[in-house]
């Protein structure tokens, strides 16, 4: 999967891209990140790429030629499956889009920063809005470093153990079940005795009920999507 990134500020994507899980990815050629910069495409002689709102609102937005000119630039070069635009008025994310967006060989994602972008630019060329969650941060950047980890993470062959991201929390629809580690017993602290039985079938069986158990307290509107 490619995955090409608009931001002014790639700087933000180092330590996330370069640890860990999303690093073995790249460096394992499952993924590979492009960084584009909309102050390069600026015909501004200063490179300005924000303005005062129309209308008289507070903070900036992107203006957008910078924008316009670095997609029109990089669709004349590649197709896309999706342009992304990462924002909080965009649809919340959750497994199940992570899952359809994985399907995808190359995307583009736009990171606004300021009050966002100009409306044109969404009304032209992003295919999908997509939220982190009802809260706001500065910035697309960190909620693109959120979203990418979702989406490399489920790759085949990503995860070591090919089994470990199906069984995620929200993977069926439930949260994870509670999990243990050596030592068996911990400062007065025990592992239930069935995950140390050896018979997967009740082990299974006790999973799916804790699992089930945790989401009914959590997160009930997991279990009755429509009431959501
Ligand atoms: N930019 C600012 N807040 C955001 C959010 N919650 N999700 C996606 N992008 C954002």
């Amino acid at each position: 999967m490619i995955i090409e990134i608009a931001t002014l500020f790639p700087e933000m994507f180092k330590g996330p891209f370069t640890e860990s899980i999303i690093k073995r990815a790249v460096e394992s050629q499952y993924v590979e990140f492009k960084f584009h910069n909309p102050r390069d495409f600026s015909t501004d002689k200063h490179k300005k790429v924000d303005d005062y709102p129309f209308g008289g609102e507070a903070g900036m937005v992107m203006t957008p030629q910078p924008l316009a000119d670095m997609i029109n630039h990089l669709t004349s070069k590649e197709a896309f499956d999706a342009i992304i635009f990462m924002t909080p008025d965009g649809a919340r994310l959750d497994q199940r889009m992570v899952n359809s967006f994985s399907h995808f060989n190359r995307i583009l994602i736009l990171n606004g920063h300021y009050k966002g972008i100009d409306q044109r630019i969404r009304d032209k060329y992003v295919t999908h809005e997509v939220s982190i969650g009802d809260y706001v941060i500065s910035g697309g950047e960190l909620a693109t470093a959120v979203f990418c980890d979702a989406l490399v993470r489920i790759i085949p062959g990503v995860l070591g153990d090919s089994s470990s991201a199906l069984t995620d929390s929200f993977q069926d629809g439930l949260l994870a079940p509670p999990v243990y580690t050596r030592p068996a017993s911990f400062r007065g602290m025990s592992v239930p005795e069935v995950l140390r039985s050896g018979n997967f079938g009740e082990i299974d069986q006790w999973k799916l009920e804790k699992a089930l158990e945790k989401t009914k307290i959590r997160r009930p509107d997991l279990l009755n999507p429509s009431k959501k």
